[in-house]
């Protein structure tokens, strides 16, 4: 049997799309990397990750990124194994030649293999490190003509949403949740407040003001949450960081959503109730086009 045979039609195509990845110093085809069944990252979840956009060729925020990345590694007890203009090397390196069309580069850094299964983990251990490279596809319109559908659920994760760990039973659980009744994300309710998407920040707007939950522990600091901020500014637009109540998403004029891999999005219906007038509202118009020209701005400047 050929060896390519071994691998799922999938795998096999993907290797096709990404020839290389970077795996603990190496960089070699996708489909040859190879880690232990006793990584902890495989055993655990006992790993971070980054997942950072290329527009034209460039990683986006990638400083912001490799700097949750240490925050991460730093709240696991883990050291930085890599500098940033290291990581920056690794992601030119596997940026190669692509050429300009929009990727994102996947970066996981676990804590490495040991034979104990030990919960505690015993020190000085070589972590794994992992990055790869792939296809951005598109934006499909219609998300941004029409907008798109999310559920509400139960808040159900751990009380460390702060740390970007590879650890997202919760989060798949909740983003199928929402995917098997037609929606594009689910949206979690805590205490009768917002957190966040399974895999997004969420803004609601009312009264012409963005409105989103402070950082701290109980949701990811976003990215592409500071990015959106940072547009308010230049946009003239009042930006409230502070507990957002069940009742202000459920009455909302508008709802996105922000992540990396989209910029960001409009929520037009919420658990099949229209969200304000059921369209993408002016506000996200002109945020959205904010967000374009500022990839564009970016263009040719260094990436740290
Ligand atoms: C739980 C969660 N919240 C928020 C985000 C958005 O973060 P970013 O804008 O850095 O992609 C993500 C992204 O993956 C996420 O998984």
């Amino acid at each position: 049997m050929a060896a390519a045979d071994r691998y799922h039609p999938a795998l096999v195509r993907l290797n096709v799309l990404l020839p290389i990845c970077y795996l603990s110093g190496a960089y070699l085809p996708l489909a040859e990397a190879r880690i232990s069944p006793l990584d902890r990252g495989f055993l655990f979840g006992d790993a971070v990750y980054e997942v950072i956009p290329v527009y034209g060729g460039r990683p986006f925020r990638l400083r912001e990124h490799l700097d949750r990345l240490n925050r991460s590694l730093a709240a696991i007890g883990m050291q930085a194994p890599r500098s940033h203009p290291e990581w920056a090397t690794i992601c030119s390196q596997l940026l190669g030649q692509r050429g300009p069309q929009d990727s994102y580069i996947y970066i996981q850094v676990s804590r490495g293999a040991e034979l104990g299964r030990n919960h505690a983990w015993p020190e000085g251990m070589a972590p794994t490190l992992f990055a790869y490279v792939t296809t951005l596809e598109p934006t499909p319109a219609r998300f941004l003509e029409q907008g798109i559908a999310a559920v509400t659920a139960d808040e159900i994760r751990w009380a460390r949403r702060d740390i970007k760990s590879t650890a997202l039973l919760a989060n798949i659980l909740l983003k199928k949740l929402g995917a098997d009744a037609g929606a594009f994300e689910t949206i979690m309710i805590e205490n009768g407040e917002l957190t966040e998407g399974s895999s997004t920040t969420v803004h609601v707007i009312s009264g012409g003001v963005i409105h989103t939950p402070p950082n701290g522990t109980h949701i990811l600091p976003g990215t592409t949450r500071d990015v959106v901020t940072e547009l308010a500014v230049r946009l003239n637009m009042s930006c409230n960081n502070s507990r957002v109540p069940e009742s202000l998403l459920r009455s909302a004029d508008e709802i996105w959503l922000a992540f990396a891999t989209r910029g960001v999005l409009p929520v037009t219906l919420l658990d099949g109730v229209p969200v304000g007038t059921g369209r993408p509202g002016p506000m996200f118009k002109r945020m959205h086009a904010a967000f374009i020209d500022y990839t564009h701005e970016l263009a040719g400047t260094p990436a740290l």
